[in-house]
């Protein structure tokens, strides 16, 4: 699975996206070990904070379906700059140690990160 075609997963769940609210529509997918691919979308709600990110639902997706070795996850939106991850979305990146984000956005711009870059110092299992 190249990036490329993970970012082109994370387009087309895009296309799903739940946002009556922000009008902002993210997509996002995950390589599991296995080679399985798990796309999620923002879906949104009326009590604005029980909103769910593209990638938290990406990752609830793998997860709740068997996949726990995560790899790498591309996240897509319509941004200036490839879309970064919001923090509780980077909280959830590292619980399941997923090593490579590929941000990109609509025009084709790709930047490819570690997580540990986007949240360095994490807290994490080991501290409890
Ligand atoms: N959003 C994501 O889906 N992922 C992020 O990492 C940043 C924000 C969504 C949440 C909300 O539906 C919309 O973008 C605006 O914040």
């Amino acid at each position: 699975m190249t990036d490329e075609r993970l970012i082109e997963a994370a387009r087309s769940y895009r296309e799903h996206a739940y946002v009556p609210y922000s009008h902002f529509a993210v997509g996002a997918a995950v390589l599991a070990a296995d080679g399985r691919v798990f796309g999620g979308c923002n879906v949104e709600n009326a009590s604005y904070p029980l909103t769910n990110c593209a990638e938290r639902t990406a990752i609830q997706k793998a997860v709740s379906e068997g996949a726990r070795e995560l790899c790498a996850i591309a996240v897509i939106a319509d941004t200036d700059a490839p879309c970064a991850p919001c923090g509780a979305c980077r909280q959830v990146i590292a619980e399941f140690g997923i090593e490579r984000v590929v941000m990109a956005n609509l025009n084709g711009a790709v930047r490819t990160v570690r997580a540990a870059e986007l949240l360095p110092f994490a807290f994490s299992g080991r501290d409890l």
